[in-house]
């Protein structure tokens, strides 16, 4: 993407009423547009959405394709997308605004800081969809499902919260299968390695994103895992 292109992204989101930013990995500050500080730990859904509803997360959500398709269907689920990438944010914010879509907002921050901006216990559900897979296993500590994300995780979930993963890596779906198995406060709902090899038991995995799209064209087969945190 063409420098200027992107800078100019970059801009916009400072005046998107729908995206949060943070700077400053050590505090829990987030921007609201180019002047306005705001910390919403404990307050999504008081201070944004305005409303009591249930609050669900899509990590790594790039262009906030399933944030956008699952707030679309659910007017009363309040959906954040969180990735660190301004200029991917900027496209599904830019159709939240398009669509007047407000149970959804954006997160621009790295998922390793997310327990900044939640409080325990404030989130109900977290999509982790097609996930970079992080292959050599020296990264593998990167993988949004390894034990110190599932930490992270606990500490923003409450109690009986749902994790929802949905990949076409055989090495990423092995890995989240072991981590999962050997986490003592997961225990695993559902899990198929073939999705669409049969009728979708649930309505709400229809949903494709710009990855998802990419690797059906190159025949890959899509695993979905459901899991629920005990405490
Ligand atoms: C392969 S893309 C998938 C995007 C989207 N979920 C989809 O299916 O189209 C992975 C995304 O994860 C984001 N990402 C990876 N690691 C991250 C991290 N630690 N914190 C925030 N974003 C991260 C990247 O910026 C990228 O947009």
């Amino acid at each position: 993407m063409a420098r200027r292109n992107k800078l100019k992204k970059f801009n916009d989101l400072l005046s998107f009423s729908n995206v949060y930013e943070n700077y400053d990995p050590t505090d829990p500050k987030l921007m609201a547009s180019e002047t306005e500080e705001v910390d919403l730990k404990g307050k999504w859904k008081s201070d944004h959405f305005k409303n009591d509803n249930p609050l669900v997360l899509e990590l790594a959500c790039g262009r906030g394709e399933y944030s956008l398709a699952l707030a679309r269907t659910n007017p009363s689920i309040n959906y954040i997308g969180v990735d660190i990438k301004g200029a991917r944010i900027w496209q599904g914010a830019t159709i939240a605004n398009e669509e007047n879509l407000d149970n959804v907002a954006f997160l621009r921050t790295r998922i390793e800081q997310i327990g900044l901006f939640f409080e325990k216990g404030e989130v109900d559900e977290i999509w982790i969809t097609f996930p970079d897979p992080f292959l050599r296993n020296s990264k593998a500590n990167r993988r949004l499902t390894s034990m110190q994300f599932l930490n992270r995780y606990k500490e923003i979930l409450k109690s009986n919260g749902i994790i929802h993963l949905k990949t076409d890596d055989p090495t990423l779906y092995e890995f989240s299968q072991e981590q999962f198995a050997e986490c003592p406060f997961v225990e695993v709902l559902y899990d198929r390695d073939d999705i669409y090899s049969q009728p979708l038991d649930f309505d709400e995995l229809i949903h494709k994103t710009y990855y998802e799209k990419q690797h059906l064209e190159k025949k890959r087969k899509i695993k979905y895992i459901k899991v629920k945190l005990s405490k």
